[in-house]
């Protein structure tokens, strides 16, 4: 499965701190899912417009199966990831986001201000994910079942998931 992780931070892409929530996706999904996984990464700026086309590459001219962003999709002024999101999506798949947001609720009452959403374009899969890494974690292991059903009713591949 060939999958794409962006980090979108103004600070991570100019390198004032490191990114550590992209290679905490790619951990992540590397431990949820059976391979071969091929990845791609990227590291970009609060800008809708830059979002939205790098978005659009993974889905249509990398073929990504799954891409996942993490970062943004807060409420201050420069988060603007779920609008570059929905600006590219074909369909949305609201249950995905709802679930993240209602499990990490129970753990963390601020997850409810994360604003992202998911859903597919083309044959891609496309997840927000918060910017926290520790969120990853507490995001993605909810969802693999879902993230591997959708793959099977986009692609007809069933993914494993490992057994943990
Ligand atoms: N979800 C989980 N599981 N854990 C967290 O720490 N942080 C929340 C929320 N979701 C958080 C979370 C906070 S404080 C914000 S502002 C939003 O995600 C949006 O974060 P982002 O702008 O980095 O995407």
């Amino acid at each position: 499965m060939k999958c794409a992780r962006l980090t979108i931070s103004d600070r991570a892409s100019a390198g004032v701190y490191e990114d550590l929530s992209g290679p905490a996706i790619q951990a992540e999904i590397d431990r949820l899912f059976e391979g071969p996984l091929e990845w791609r990464a990227a590291v970009i700026p609060d800008e809708q417009e830059r979002i939205a086309a790098e978005l659009a590459r993974c889905a249509d001219r990398e073929e990504c199966w799954l891409v996942l962003t993490t970062g943004g999709t807060g409420p201050a002024p420069r988060d603007v990831t779920p609008e570059a999101t929905r600006q590219i999506l074909d369909r949305e798949l609201p249950g995905i986001a709802e679930a993240m947001r209602a499990v990490s609720f129970a753990k963390t009452p601020t997850a409810i201000l994360s604003r992202a959403v998911a859903g597919t374009r083309g044959r891609s899969l496309v997840i927000n994910l918060p910017g926290n890494p520790r969120a990853i974690g507490e995001c993605l292991p909810p969802l693999a079942s879902a993230i591997a059903e959708a793959i099977f009713h986009l692609r007809n591949v069933r993914v494993r998931l490992k057994r943990r």
